[in-house]
């Protein structure tokens, strides 16, 4: 069952993203709102208390000067100025007395009215005097009560605009700390989102890369042959679903690829029997045992023999291959001295060779090492790389097979591990050069799977299996060494194989 799908992680990983933001969004809209509200009040309320507060200075203060004036020049015109003025000054009193929302400033509203009212009856005495034509004692006593009263009033006038301003000012600075708070927040969640984003983006792309690297890995391992290859799958998701069926995949080719070895496998078993009987007939036909035959009788035979012969030697390479597979080969290791077995090989080639007018050359090395082999089976890799040589090389070209014993540390590993045989001191390396047409680079490591043969059409249709390599590279992999080939630098290819010479055995237990 597929759990935690990819599609459930990306919703995830957008859903919370979009929360930050939306969180970030909410915070701001509430804040913004309470500085409107801060903004609004300081419109509504504080600058026209302050104004008001600011005129109602001013209306005092023409009430005083006109009060003078009428005093002085008894005209009524400054009498209805002062009259004008105080019902100025009360309105904007009732207005500072209405809009007032603390009480401090309420006790200054109060005052104010008090203080006033005390003016205005001070000064009334004197108006009525003058409305009179009388003259106005002259009295120190009321005229520094009068001046003190209104050092009051005009003191705590001022004292009003004052608290008002201060609270303006509160105000202003609750300004610069919500946006200064706003800003800080807002900044500490764009940074959560961020972080968020980048370690959401992160994991989730290598939870679906390293998945992808180790899925294209092992398709290599399997396009190269290795059909064993599983996939340790850990997650739930559309990615372990994917990993799982590739190891169904790779389940099922294996299967198929038995099922395609054992076919081959019996199929050679049952064509070995009635090619051999067909072999035997074709040779007693041959040697006239069962009754004279004429020319070209003899010309058809010869034919035939030579094709089951090839026939029965592409069998013989199906079931060796078959029983490497399986398994199922067995060697029978004993010390040997590995020239005997090349100049056995050489020998068996070289009519073959001259045939083509190819020159066969073997560098004798000057001692004869004796190594732990299957005699029959390197007789078999050597049979099958010089053929490979006679076969690829044109007339007149040259074949060089030399002997050498090399460091363990100077062999390059094509095929066998690094680690293998770390107890080996030195190896027994054997090469065969030719003249011939050589092998693309790109093709150095394919030519050694089964069934592989290179620009063999174009190259004059040159017949063979594809599958003597393969055998040489389990059988010398099976002794300990390694095969491989490089480009000659002038035309032609060399082929060299290695057998462990020199080892600790104590090692080797
Ligand atoms: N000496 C060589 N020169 C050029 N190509 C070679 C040589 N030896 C092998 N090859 C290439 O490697 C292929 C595989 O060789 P092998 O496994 O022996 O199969 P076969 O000889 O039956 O074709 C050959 O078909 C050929 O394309
Ligand atoms: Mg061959």
């Amino acid at each position: 069952m597929i759990e935690n799908s990819l599609w459930k992680r990306i919703l995830f990983g957008y859903l919370a993203i979009a929360l930050f933001m939306l969180a970030m969004s909410f915070y701001l809209i509430f804040r913004l709102s309470y500085l409107n509200k801060v903004t609004e009040s300081v419109m509504r309320a504080d600058i026209p208390f302050i104004e008001n507060g600011e005129k109602l200075m001013d209306s005092l203060l023409e009430q005083v000067r006109n009060e003078k004036k009428y005093l002085i020049t008894n005209d009524n015109a400054f009498l209805d100025l002062f009259d004008k003025k105080k019902r100025e000054f009360l309105d904007r009193l009732k207005f500072l007395e209405e809009s007032v929302t603390d009480r401090e400033k309420e006790t200054f509203v109060n005052q104010i009215k008090e203080l006033h009212k005390k003016y205005l009856s001070m000064v009334s005495k004197g108006i009525i005097l003058v409305g009179n034509e009388e003259i106005i004692p002259h009295d120190t006593r009321y005229e520094d009560e009068k001046k003190k009263t209104l050092d009051q009033l005009t003191e705590s006038i001022n004292r009003l605009i004052l608290a008002t301003q201060t609270e303006l000012i509160k105000k202003v600075e609750l300004f610069q700390i919500i946006g200064y708070k706003s800003t800080k927040i807002s900044l500490i969640i764009i940074l959560f989102a961020v972080l968020f984003g980048a370690i959401f983006a992160y994991v989730f792309t290598r939870s679906i890369c390293l998945p992808i690297k180790i899925l294209k890995e092992a398709t290599e391992r399997i396009a190269q042959g290795d059909l064993d290859y599983r996939i340790e799958v850990t997650s739930r998701d559309e990615i372990g679903a994917l990993g799982t069926a590739f190891n169904q995949m790779c389940k099922k080719l294996k299967e198929m690829d038995q099922m395609k070895t054992e076919f081959v496998s019996n199929i050679s078993h049952n064509l070995k029997t009635p090619l051999t009987a067909i072999r035997e007939a074709n040779d007693l036909l041959l040697e006239k045992i069962a009754g004279p035959i004429n020319k070209s009788q003899m010309k058809l035979l010869a034919i035939t023999k030579e094709e089951t012969l090839r026939l029965t030697m592409l069998i013989n390479d199906l079931l060796d291959i078959s029983r490497i597979e399986a398994g199922l080969m067995r060697y029978n290791f004993q010390y040997s001295n590995i020239q005997d077995i090349i100049r056995k090989s050489a020998d068996e080639i070289r009519f073959l060779a001259e045939s083509k007018n190819i020159h066969l050359r073997w560098v004798k090395a000057d001692f004869m090492p004796q190594i732990l082999l299957d005699r029959d089976k390197i007789a078999q890799v050597m049979d099958n790389l010089l053929s490979n040589a006679i076969k690829f090389t044109p007339s007149g070209g040259m074949i060089k097979i030399r002997v050498s014993e090399v460091e363990s540390q100077n062999t390059p590993h094509f095929f066998a591990g690094q680690n293998r045989l770390n107890n080996v001191h030195s190896f027994i390396r054997v090469s065969i050069s030719d003249t011939g047409i050589g092998i693309p680079v790109e093709c150095h490591r394919k030519i050694f799977d089964k069934f592989q043969q290179v620009n063999n059409k174009e190259k004059g249709g040159i017949k063979g299996t594809g599958l003597g390599l393969s055998i040489a590279k389990h059988i010398i992999l099976d002794h300990g060494g390694d095969i491989w080939v490089e480009n000659n630098k002038g035309k032609g290819s060399t082929f060299h194989f290695t057998l462990p010479y020199r080892y600790d055995y104590a090692l080797n237990c």
